[in-house]
C-alpha cells in the first residue's frame, strides 16, 4: 500500500504563495508514488473551533479524517506577525493526538521577508503539543524566493533544490516510520 501524506494549506486568500508552494510539494510527492490529500484552508473554510459543539462542519470532519487516515503531514502557514497564521492554527484546535501523535511533519512556511521562521518555531511548538514528530528540517521561502511560473513551479533555481532535497529527506523519514509502525501493529 502507498504512503500517504496530508497536506494543509493554511493561508485565506487567493494566490497565496505559501498553498502555491504546497502545491508544488503535493506533484513532487505523486511523483514518488506517495498518495497525497489536500486540505486549502481558503476553499475549504472551517468555523472558529469550539470546545462547546463536537457536531462538527463536513470540511473539517473530512479534515480530521484525512489527517487521521494519513501516515504524514504537510503544513504551510504564512508568516502572521511573527506567527503561524488564525485559519491554520484554528484548524490545528480541531486536532488532537489521537490524530498527530506520532506522525512526521514537516512545516512550511511564506513570509514578506527573505524567510519566515518565526512562524515555523511556533508550528514546531504547536506539533510537538500535538505529539506529532517535527522533521529535523523544514521550508520557508519570501522575498527574492517566492516567485513561481505559470506551471507552479518555483523561478529561484536555489528553491527548487531546497524544496526538492527537503521533501525527498522528509519523505523517506515518513517511510521509515511509517515502515516501523507497520512492523510494531
Ligand atoms: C496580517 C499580516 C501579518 C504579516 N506579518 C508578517 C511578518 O511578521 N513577517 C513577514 O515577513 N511577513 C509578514 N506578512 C507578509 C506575509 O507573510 C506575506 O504576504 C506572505 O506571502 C503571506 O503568505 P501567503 O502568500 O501564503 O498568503 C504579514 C502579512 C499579513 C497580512
Amino acid at each position: 500500500m502507498n504512503m500517504k501524506l496530508a497536506l494543509i494549506a493554511g493561508s485565506n486568500r487567493t494566490n497565496a504563495s505559501s498553498t502555491i508552494l504546497l502545491r508544488y510539494i503535493a506533484s513532487l510527492l505523486k511523483a514518488r508514488r506517495i498518495d497525497v490529500s489536500f486540505t486549502d484552508l481558503y476553499e475549504q473554510p472551517l468555523p472558529f473551533f469550539t470546545p462547546d459543539d463536537w457536531d462538527f462542519h463536513p470540511n473539517v470532519r473530512q479534515m480530521i479524517s484525512q489527517v487521521a487516515e494519513a501516515d504524514g503531514l504537510i503544513l504551510a502557514t504564512p508568516e502572521y506577525h511573527g506567527s503561524v497564521s488564525g485559519a491554520l492554527k484554528n484548524a490545528l484546535d480541531y486536532m488532537s493526538a489521537e490524530q498527530v501523535g506520532g506522525k512526521p511533519v514537516l512545516s512550511v512556511s511564506a513570509a514578506g521577508g527573505p524567510l519566515g521562521i518565526s512562524s515555523l518555531t511556533h508550528l514546531q511548538a504547536i506539533v510537538r503539543n500535538l505529539h506529532g514528530v517535527n522533521g529535523p528540517e523544514w521550508i520557508s521561502i519570501g522575498y527574492g524566493s517566492n516567485g513561481f511560473g505559470p506551471d507552479g513551479v518555483p523561478l529561484d533555481a536555489g528553491t527548487r533544490e531546497r524544496v526538492e532535497g527537503v521533501v525527498e529527506s522528509f519523505a523517506k523519514l515518513a517511510e521509515v516510520l511509517a515502515a516501523g509502525v507497520a512492523a510494531v501493529n
